[in-house]
């Protein structure tokens, strides 16, 4: 079929043409629209979940749906390592004011513009002053330059002005394990307090499976703080909806084993489906899909995920990280025990430790528990099976 007319998009944070499976978040979310605008206590919301299931798409779709109903909305992704750490900071800073502006039309602004100042005031003690140089600055709100105090502050001003006009203050995190500890505990400090306070502010989290655990050990109260959503594989249903509906809407049709077939293939992956329902359609020559086009396309997709998705993370890996990767694959896409690990490539779980936390910091692995690690990305298992150089 024409390549332009391909509705399917495999990529990072992409919207794909049909949202499938994720109606119980979606409605959990418009809860807490609902209910801020009710005044009635709620908790913020964390999603979790593997490489390529649709976290971040989940969360723009949160986040538009707070603007929509005009609340005053901050979005950021975190960075990890030292760098990153500071120019999330920044991207902070300039989130809040550009936040700040989206509201201008709107009629919390009336009780915005008011407290600008606590913006400018906090940017600056976040390091950024120069995003703020149009704010101004309130003396003695947000400019102790103690991040806890200062973000307190803001919060303070920013979800009362809120409030008032039956809207929320929401701060939407991508990638949030790779937030440092300090700014973690901070958001997570005054999520607790507005809790306490009745304030309309809610952390909206996405992040690797591990952050749930973050979480905790940052702060130890903090599982009792957030709605926690692990986000997965699609059911079988939702999954042949996500490449079938796109499909009939552009008037092509998938017979019904060809459907069944790229859904297995996909195993419900959301970044897999998209990639598979791509290939479908780039391969398909009539308005009916078969068995045969779906076999070609489960051919040509798999090659392109192991070329992009699979290949890019393979080849971050050294040579003796890979050894640890091929150990793990034993275990399927399930966790393995680092002792046991080591045991596979005759070596102490100390002998490991670098091995191990380096791909930790690469991102393909984390660590679900004490003494396990796991892929990030489902399928890693089955790609490293298919490679042959060491
Ligand atoms: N519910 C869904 N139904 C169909 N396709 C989806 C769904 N959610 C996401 N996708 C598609 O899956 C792919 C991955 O989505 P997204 O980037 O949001 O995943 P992610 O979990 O944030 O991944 P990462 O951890 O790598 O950031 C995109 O191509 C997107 O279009
Ligand atoms: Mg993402």
């Amino acid at each position: 079929m024409d390549p332009d007319l391909n509705p399917f998009a495999p990529g990072s944070g992409l919207k794909p043409p049909a949202l499938e499976g994720r109606q119980a978040e979606i409605e959990a979310f418009d809860r807490l629209i609902a209910r801020t605008k009710r005044k009635a206590a709620e908790r913020g919301m964390l999603l979790s979940g593997l490489r390529g299931v649709g976290k971040t798409v989940l969360l723009n779709n949160f986040a538009a749906q707070a603007e929509r109903h005009e609340w005053f909305v901050v979005q950021i992704e975190a960075q990890p390592s030292t760098e990153g750490r500071k120019a999330t900071r920044q991207k902070l800073a300039r989130a809040i004011e550009a936040g700040a502006r989206r509201l201008r039309a709107k009629s919390a602004w009336g009780y915005v513009k008011d407290v600008l100042g606590s913006i400018g005031s906090f940017n600056i003690s976040l390091g950024a002053a120069g995003v703020s140089a149009t704010l101004g600055t309130t003396t003695g709100r947000a400019d102790s330059g103690n991040l806890d105090i200062d973000l307190e502050e803001l919060v303070e001003d920013l979800a009362t002005a809120m409030a008032k006009s039956k809207a929320g203050f929401g701060i939407f995190i991508d990638e949030m394990q790779d937030l440092d500890d300090e700014l973690l505990g901070a958001l997570i400090s005054v999520q607790h307090l507005s809790g306490q306070k009745g304030w309309p502010f809610f952390i909206i989290g996405a992040g690797l499976p591990n952050l749930p655990g973050k979480l905790s050990a940052t702060r130890s109260y903090s599982e009792r703080l957030f709605d926690y959503r692990t986000i997965g594989a699609l059911d079988p249903a939702s999954a042949a909806d996500a490449i079938g509906l796109p499909m009939n809407e552009l008037g092509v049709h998938l017979d019904a084993d060809a459907l069944r077939a790229l859904v297995t293939a996909a195993d419900g992956y959301p970044f897999f489906l998209q990639a598979y329902g791509k290939a479908a359609w780039d391969v398909a020559s009539s308005k009916i899909v078969n068995l045969d086009d779906a076999r070609l396309a489960i051919e040509i997709g798999t090659e392109q995920l192991d070329a992009g998705f699979f290949r890019s993370r393979w080849q971050r890996a050294t040579p003796a990280e890979r050894q640890y990767l091929r150990a793990m694959a034993d275990d399927h896409d399930e966790a393995s025990s680092t002792a046991q690990v080591a045991s596979r490539l005759n070596r102490t779980a100390s002998q490991l430790t670098v091995a191990r936390s380096n791909l930790i910091s690469k991102g393909l692995i984390y660590a679900p528990d004490h003494g396990a690690v796991r892929f990030t990305v489902p399928g890693m298992s089955a790609f490293i099976s298919r490679q042959f150089e060491p």
